[in-house]
């Protein structure tokens, strides 16, 4: 399995490792077959733009870079805008995962969008209908390569 350098770079030195005291959503995603898990915080200001964006990732070296590249799109965005972030575009930021580590990426993306609900559960706004529904991080359809 070849990793590109980039992933090599995000996993070696990733950006944003670290928890947020005072943050404004913080999410938790699990993959129930591989065990790996990854909490996300986010610092949103009045306006809705994401000035701080911090991980802790417990999980393969796919995992923290996916999660670490994820925060570095994220950070400086609107609330809008990161939920629009897809999985995808964090493979392409990362110059591609091989193919069984692609599930990795997306716990990054469930990642910021369980940081996300739990922004708008705070505000007192339901998340589900902007958000949609977080779903019970149980990954059993997909294959985990330990
Ligand atoms: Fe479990 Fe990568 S997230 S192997």
């Amino acid at each position: 399995m070849a990793y590109s350098e980039k992933v090599m770079d995000y996993f070696s030195n990733p950006r944003n490792v670290g928890e947020i005291k005072d943050a404004d959503g913080i999410g938790e995603v699990g993959n129930s077959r591989c065990g790996d898990i990854m909490k996300m915080y986010i610092k949103v200001d009045d306006s809705g733009v994401i000035t701080d964006c911090k991980f802790k990732t417990f999980g393969c070296g796919a995992a923290i870079a996916t999660s670490s590249m994820a925060t570095t799109l994220i950070k400086g965005k609107t609330v809008d805008e990161a939920l629009k972030l897809t999985n995808k575009a964090v493979m392409e930021a990362l110059d591609g995962l091989p193919p069984v580590k692609v599930h990795c990426s997306v716990l990054a993306e469930e990642a910021i969008k369980a940081a996300l609900s739990d922004y708008y559960t705070r505000k007192g706004i339901d998340p589900e209908p902007i958000v949609g529904k977080i779903e019970s991080h149980d990954h059993e359809d997909l294959a985990c390569d330990l």
